[in-house]
């Protein structure tokens, strides 16, 4: 039997790219890699690195150049048009940069107990300043604040002061990869293939950086109902600390997945990228490299990948109505705050409702959390007892190991 056609919808720039080297050639680049300078990447580096090899950011073939960056900061598209709303750089400091020629080809490398471990080679086409101004420019325009209370700025301002833009390629994958949710981890040209093979037309991605709860589910199954199968994407690459760590999230997945999603219909994955919390462009760069992986529709919620106050509540819906949706290419399915109503006995929304605050059960992630670390259970109007014991259960082994 052929393979059935896999390509629903095509990656963002049309090709899928995969930066990763295998064989022969691999063997003779990794040992080329060895005499070069060798750079140690922080896990956004190394979470975007994967990113980039693997196709997820494609069209992007490694680290942002000046003019790609340039126009991405300020009008949301690269050089060649395509829409693009973060910037995806390799910052160094100027003492590792001035070792560095412009043309030379760098080693990029994972820090371990016992030495740095080479995972790519890059070829620094071009070098150029990351001043605190620029990383200003950039704070302002993508996340619309410059204060460093807001967690992305705040590591934005912490980067080195030089950007080295130019290509990559893959000798080696970071150490998560074979540690962290190695099942899970599916490459988009794997998840192409697999929503091929259950034969979805159409796919919506969830992303997430939360346990689920109540109100989650009825955001994935709405969407279930109007397209062929969901694609459950948490992400695992770094979020800020008081996060819910990614080993207990995706156990509150697992918890649930069995008995109450049907498994022709679902599939769950996990995303490797870093989390920016940069709210409204934020969800542009979800939803693009969710297209990557071969989604069809995306769902934002409410203050998707938010953070704090710093955006409306909506915000990351309707920067989606700045680009002609076919230059997105993948289709928001936008949805209102949902929530869980006393008199309804059911998820609703201000939409849906025609009860008040008073019936309405909020809980920010903030209470969740307190209660978690108090110990308490959650109630199961906001998520099923199932989840609660794993996030019970989670919570109190992280503080016990912390
Ligand atoms: S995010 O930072 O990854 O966006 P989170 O895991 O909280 O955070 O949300 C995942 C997705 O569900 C986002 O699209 C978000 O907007 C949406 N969402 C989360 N909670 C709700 C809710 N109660 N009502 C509507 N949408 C929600």
């Amino acid at each position: 039997m052929s393979e059935p056609y896999y390509d629903v919808i095509h990656p963002h720039g049309g090709v899928l790219v995969d930066r990763v080297l295998r064989g022969e050639v691999r063997a003779a680049v990794r040992e080329r890699a060895a005499t070069m300078i060798k750079i140690p990447l922080r896990p956004m580096g190394l979470s975007d690195l994967e990113l980039i090899g693997v196709g997820a950011l494609s069209p992007l073939t490694g680290f942002m150049r000046q003019a790609d960056y340039h126009r991405c900061v300020t009008e949301m598209r690269l050089t060649n048009g395509l829409i693009w709303s973060i910037p995806v750089t390799l910052a160094v400091g100027q003492d590792v940069a001035d070792q560095i020629k412009e043309n030379q080809e760098i080693a990029l490398c994972e820090r371990e107990k016992d030495g740095d471990r080479i995972l790519a080679v890059m070829e620094v086409a071009e070098k150029y300043p990351y001043t605190r101004q620029v990383k200003e420019q950039e704070a302002r325009e993508v996340y619309r604040t410059t204060e460093e209370a807001h967690p992305g700025v705040a590591r934005l301002y912490g980067r080195g002061e030089v950007l080295l833009g130019g290509d990559i390629w893959l000798v080696d994958w970071p150490s998560a990869v074979q540690t962290e949710f190695p099942e899970l981890r599916h490459t988009p040209a794997e998840t192409r293939r697999m929503f091929a093979r259950r034969g979805w037309r159409s796919v919506v991605g969830f992303q997430t950086r939360n346990p689920i709860h109540r109100a989650h589910e009825y955001l994935q199954k709405t969407a279930l109902e109007i397209v062929d199968g969901l694609f459950l994407h948490p992400l695992v690459g770094e979020t800020k600390d008081d996060d819910i760590p990614a080993d207990v999230r995706i156990a509150s997945y697992q918890a649930i997945l069995r008995d109450y999603y049907p498994a022709e219909r679902v599939l769950l994955g996990v995303f490797p990228a870093a989390m920016r919390y940069a709210g409204p462009r934020e969800a542009i760069f979800h939803a693009i490299a969710r297209k990557n992986y071969g989604c069809t529709h995306f769902i934002v919620g409410r203050d998707h990948a938010g953070v704090g106050k710093y955006y409306g509540t909506y915000d990351a819906q309707n920067i989606f109505d700045q680009f002609p949706p076919q230059e997105i290419g993948i289709t928001p399915f936008r949805f209102e705050h949902a929530f869980y109503c006393k008199k309804c006995e059911a998820i609703v929304s201000a939409k849906t409702c025609p009860h008040g605050k008073d019936d309405w059960l909020f809980l920010s992630g903030t209470q969740v959390r307190e209660m978690l670390e108090r110990g308490e259970m959650l109630p199961e109007e906001f998520t099923r007892p199932e989840v609660a014991r794993v996030l019970l259960e989670g919570v109190q082994r992280h503080k016990e190991t912390t």
